[in-house]
């Protein structure tokens, strides 16, 4: 499930009438990346939870016959190909959510969809990455199916950055799996258990619903997934795992800025995104 429901606050006044997750990255929305990291995770079924006035979302990802038409007509096949191909990712299901009260209560109203199974969460602001390798999501299911205990996606940060972020208090790490005692939403420079934080991938046990249904308002006043997944340590087994792969946080204006360079640089048109930075004065 992808929780797409929020105001994108951190674009604002771009996300006035667009929503976030349909800002480009280069050559295609953002929220697209991570649609097709899952289906690249041998996912089927994709739950995206939008709100009012984030039809974009659910128009990117339905079929245009009038644009496709208009391409066969021209002959851009290639275009045509991507464009069909967007629409007949997976099977994509869009639930509302009526009142923004914070990521757990997004994921909680896929509870009904996925039923009694364990399920990813994709946060799409964070890309993940990894090219000819093993998806991110597909590296949490594996560890999931390894351990059976829910997995969460980590990385260290800068102990500057560690008030962004759920942070976790890890007991034991073996390679890149990392057994958590705690995990803290958003602590305060100097208050962090450790410098791990937890990025946008998550595979849960279901049992998360029920703990969400009784998760009350935290940190910045929402209903907190971090938290629910801190009640569930009590009764289950969480993992943490320090994927492999790069992030860019397409979640702030700087980092959706920095993504876009980053990623024109690996893309078909790097050799002239490179000369143009070349060219650029850079002196302070
Ligand atoms: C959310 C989570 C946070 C996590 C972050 C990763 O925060 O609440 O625990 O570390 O995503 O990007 P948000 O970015 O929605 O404020």
């Amino acid at each position: 499930m992808l929780p797409a429901a929020g105001f994108g606050t951190r674009f604002l006044p771009a996300t006035k009438a667009i929503p976030k997750e349909v800002l480009p990255l280069v050559d295609r929305p953002i929220i697209q990346y991570a649609v097709e990291e899952a289906v690249a995770s041998g996912i089927e079924q994709i739950i995206i939870v939008i709100s009012t006035g984030r039809s974009a979302i659910e128009d990117h990802f339905d079929s245009a016959p009038t644009l496709e038409r208009w391409l066969e007509d021209r002959g851009d096949i290639e275009m045509l190909r991507q464009i069909r191909r967007i629409s007949e990712t997976g099977t994509i299901a869009f639930v509302h959510q009526k009142e923004q009260l914070g990521l757990g209560h997004a994921v909680l109203m896929a509870k009904d969809l996925v039923g009694d199974e364990p399920f990813a969460v994709l946060l799409s602001d964070d890309v993940m990455l990894n090219p000819g390798g093993t998806p991110v999501t597909q590296q949490l299911i594996d560890q999931y199916t390894a351990h059976r205990g829910s997995t969460i996606a980590l990385q260290r940060v800068d102990p500057s950055e560690v008030s962004r972020y759920g942070i976790v208090q890890p007991i034991h790490q073996e390679g890149r799996l990392v057994e958590i005692r705690d995990l803290v939403e958003k602590p305060a420079v100097g208050e962090a258990p450790s410098d791990l934080a937890v990025l946008g991938r998550y595979v849960l046990s279901p049992k998360i619903f029920d703990l969400l249904e009784s998760t009350s308002r935290g940190a910045g006043g929402e209903i907190q997934l971090t938290d629910a997944i801190t009640a569930l340590m009590v009764e289950q087994p969480v993992f943490g795992y320090q994927f492999d792969g790069v992030r860019h946080d397409a979640g702030t204006r700087i980092g959706w800025l920095k993504a876009n360079i980053a990623m024109a640089l690996e893309s078909d048109d790097a050799d002239e995104v490179r000369a143009y930075i070349r060219s650029l004065d850079l002196r302070d």
